[in-house]
């Protein structure tokens, strides 16, 4: 084959017709006595072509027949207006050239949620991961677009660390060279609470980790996380930055993907009014009447919210939910508590539509050095190891907050994933670590 100017199916079929050369895999291929059809698919769509016989050399008819699902190939031809297509368009294959004939593809059509994560290197392939990876990577510069556009600086802490933030029970430990007390990053923010005294506003998209041994719909143990912390940031500041910024995620995937929303069969009406409607805004307090007065449901003041209360709070609001001052006791050590009533804290959990769970985890930092220690001594944990991070409430504290938002759980909303193994290339659960 001469050298040819390559192009994708979507540019072919946004260029209606005439001759165009394209490349890729071998989506579908049905051979009947005279007349090949193959569907070609690109990281940009598919396209059937048509190789007939009495118009190719008797080579590109055979080759043609040799094709077989997922196989790489080029192929040059002439783009035609065909009714009974879904696209639209057809392509009369002129020229054909195999790049490698693809050994018998594991994946047909029966199959189950196992056994596609068992291929799951092949499965990306997919039209659904496919539109979903695009999503996502959507999803990954609408944040940082919104936290640079605000003004926040990237910062970086580390993944190995000597402590935990968010519970000793979900922590991974680390064979680090034999030494005790390494664990793998739950969060970054004892990490970032120390720079927010250099750069003020800070924020971050790294891998965080969870021993989790929930196998849920919802839960990963290696999930990628949006965290920002910032000095002077109050606590009613911090729920706007939240909110505004789920929503300028949501507008970006809306305003950019819409085809791959379409591939996914999202109904994109509540990501819509959850742009047009402002957060609902309630304390733990009415969660709990709420609660109470529409599902009857009994909840003894202290208890934390559980998977099935959120989601019938959700339920009610086109949009997201954030619940404010919880009781302190069901929240982690750092929560400021509120002046005006020490038994909750100045934290919020961000709460999706229709039963997608909790998006956000916030709150305004404690920053009485004595109550940090003693919440510490309280959870059993040994003080002196939290030294770099108490030095923060010694020279100079100030008053400052941040959240931390769940990228697969935001995403997990976003496309309507029945799981949230589907928002991320190779999913990692309790039960699942390979390939
Ligand atoms: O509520 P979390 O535990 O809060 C923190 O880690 C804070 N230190 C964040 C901060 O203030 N910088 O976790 C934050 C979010 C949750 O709201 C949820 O969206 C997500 O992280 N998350 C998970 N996502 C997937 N799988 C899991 N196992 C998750 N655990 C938490
Ligand atoms: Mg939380």
């Amino acid at each position: 084959m001469e050298l040819k100017k390559f192009i994708k199916v979507k540019e072919a079929l946004d260029k209606k017709e005439g001759q165009v050369s394209l490349r890729g895999w071998v989506y579908r291929q049905r051979a009947q006595k005279d007349l090949v059809f193959i569907t070609i698919r690109d990281e940009s769509g598919i396209v059937q072509a048509v190789v007939d016989s009495s118009k190719v050399s008797e080579k590109v008819f055979e080759d043609a027949k040799k094709l077989t699902m997922e196989s790489s190939f080029k192929l040059t031809g002439k783009l035609r207006k065909e009714e009974r297509s879904p696209q639209g368009y057809e392509v009369d294959v002129v020229d054909l050239e195999i790049v490698q004939i693809a050994e018998n593809y594991p994946i047909s059509k029966d199959f189950s949620e196992e056994f596609l994560l068992d291929v799951r290197h092949l499965w990306l392939r997919s039209r659904k991961m496919t539109s979903i990876l695009k999503i996502r990577s959507t999803v990954f510069k609408a944040i940082h677009d919104f936290f640079r556009k605000k003004d926040f600086y990237e910062y970086h802490s580390p993944i190995l660390q000597s402590v935990q933030c968010e519970g000793g029970s979900s922590l991974f430990k680390v064979d680090y060279f034999e030494k005790p007390g390494v664990f793998l990053a739950q969060t970054w923010q004892l990490y970032a609470e120390p720079a927010i005294f250099s750069l003020g506003k800070i924020y971050t998209i790294s891998p965080s980790f969870r021993a989790e041994k929930s196998k849920t719909t919802r839960h990963l143990t290696e999930y990628w996380h949006a965290e920002m912390e910032g000095a002077w940031i109050t606590f009613e500041e911090l729920q706007d930055y939240g909110e505004q910024l789920i929503k300028s995620v949501i507008k970006e995937v809306l305003d950019k993907n819409k085809e791959d929303l379409i591939i996914l069969k999202r109904d994109t009406k509540i990501l819509e009014s959850s742009l047009k409607i402002p957060f609902v805004r309630m304390t733990y307090d009415d969660a709990l009447k709420v609660l109470k007065e529409k599902f009857d449901f009994e909840i003894s003041w202290g208890k934390d919210l559980r998977t099935i209360e959120e989601d019938k709070l959700s339920s009610l609001y086109e949009t997201f939910v954030i619940v404010t001052r919880y009781p302190k006791v069901v929240k982690a050590f750092y929560m400021k508590e509120d002046p005006e009533n020490k038994d909750v804290v100045l934290g919020f959990d961000c709460i999706a539509p229709e039963g997608y769970g909790e998006i956000i985890g916030a709150s305004q930092r404690e920053s009485d050095l004595n109550k940090l220690i003693s919440k510490l001594k309280e959870q059993g944990e040994d003080a002196s190891q939290y030294k770099f991070y108490l030095d923060t409430r010694r020279y100079g504290s100030v008053p400052h907050s941040g959240f931390g938002m769940g990228v697969e759980r935001l995403l997990s909303f976003i496309v309507g994933a029945q799981t949230i193994k589907d928002t991320i290339p190779f999913p990692r659960t309790m039960v699942r670590y390979k390939p």
